[in-house]
C-alpha cells in the first residue's frame, strides 16, 4: 500500500505501529474491553480458516448466493459508476470483499475491519483490495486515523457488511456510521443473521447478538435511512454442527 505522500508502507509493519487500545480511544468506543475480547477470538480462532469456516456454514451455492445479492444491488439503478469506491466493514479475510470486487473490476475495494489478523489474512492473498484497521460504530473516524497511513477515501458510493452486525455491541451505530461516509445516491447492504436461540454462539463464535428480527434492524436502519428494505434470504442458512439460522439482507439508499 502507498501512504498518502506515496511512500510504499508494508501492511505487515502497519499493525504493529497501531496502539489498539489508542486507537479505541480516540474513536470512542464504548465497551473496549469486549472489543479487545472479540480481536482475540477472531485472531485465534478464524484468521487463519476463515475462508473454509464460511464455505462451511453456506457451501459454494449458498456463498454465491449472498455474492449475488451484494452484485445485484450494485448493479440496479442508480448502477454504481465504474470507478466506484467501495467499502467493506468488517470485512474480516476478505474472502466476500474478493468475490464482489471481481464482478467490478474497475472499481476500488477498502476492506477495514478491527481486528489486524483478519486484515493481514486478506493481505496475503495479494490482492488490489486496500485493508485498513477501524471499527464499525465510527467509521469517519477511523478512516480518518487511517490516512495518517494511507490514501483512503472520505465517502463511498457504495458500502456492504457480511456477518459483522451479530458481533456489535451497539449495531444501531453502524448504520449511523455508514451513512456518514456513504456519498449522495450511496447504497449500503448489510447481510446478517436473523433471531436464534443458540446460546452457546457466543462462546463458539464470539457473537454479542443472537442474530436480529426483521423489525429490529428496519428501526435501527430508519433512524439513518429514509429508503430502507429488509428481508429474509429464503433457500439459505448458516448451518453449523446440525444448527442451522437464516439471514437476512437490508438494503440502505441515502437520498439526497
Ligand atoms: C464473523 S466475522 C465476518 C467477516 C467477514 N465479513 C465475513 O463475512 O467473513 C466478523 C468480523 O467483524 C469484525 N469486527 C467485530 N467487531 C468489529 C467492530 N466493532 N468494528 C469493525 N470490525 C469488527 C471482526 O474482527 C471479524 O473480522
Amino acid at each position: 500500500m502507498q501512504d498518502k505522500d506515496g511512500v510504499e508502507t508494508s501492511f505487515e509493519e502497519y499493525p504493529n505501529q497501531l496502539e489498539l487500545s489508542r486507537l479505541f480511544e480516540k474513536l470512542g468506543v464504548s465497551d473496549s474491553e469486549l472489543l479487545a475480547k472479540e480481536i482475540r477470538h477472531f485472531t485465534e480462532e478464524e484468521a487463519e480458516k476463515r475462508d473454509q469456516i464460511l464455505i462451511n456454514y453456506f457451501g459454494e451455492e449458498g456463498v454465491n448466493r449472498i455474492v449475488n445479492k451484494i452484485i445485484e444491488f450494485f448493479s440496479s439503478p442508480p448502477e454504481l459508476p465504474p470507478d466506484a469506491d467501495v467499502l467493506d466493514v468488517g470485512a474480516g479475510t476478505g474472502f466476500f470483499t474478493l468475490k464482489v470486487a471481481e464482478k467490478f473490476p474497475k472499481a476500488c475495494f477498502y476492506a477495514m475491519d478491527i481486528t489486524p489478523a483478519m486484515l493481514l489474512s486478506l493481505v496475503r492473498k495479494n490482492t488490489n483490495v486496500k485493508p485498513f484497521v477501524g471499527v464499525a460504530e465510527n467509521i469517519e473516524g477511523s478512516i480518518r486515523e487511517a490516512r495518517t497511513h494511507f490514501n483512503i477515501p472520505l465517502k463511498f458510493d457504495a458500502v456492504f457488511s457480511t456477518l459483522m452486525l451479530h458481533h456489535i455491541v451497539q449495531p444501531e451505530k453502524v448504520f449511523e456510521s455508514i451513512k456518514k461516509v456513504l456519498k449522495q445516491d450511496g447504497k449500503a447492504i448489510i447481510i446478517d443473521l436473523c433471531e436464534h436461540s443458540f446460546e452457546e454462539f457466543r462462546r463458539e463464535m464470539g457473537d454479542i447478538h443472537l442474530g436480529f428480527n426483521l423489525e429490529e434492524v428496519c428501526k435501527m436502519a430508519r433512524k439513518s435511512f429514509s429508503n430502507v428494505e429488509v428481508n429474509t434470504m429464503p433457500g439459505i442458512g448458516c448451518k453449523c454442527s446440525g444448527r442451522s439460522v437464516e439471514l437476512f439482507v437490508a438494503y440502505m439508499q441515502n437520498s439526497p
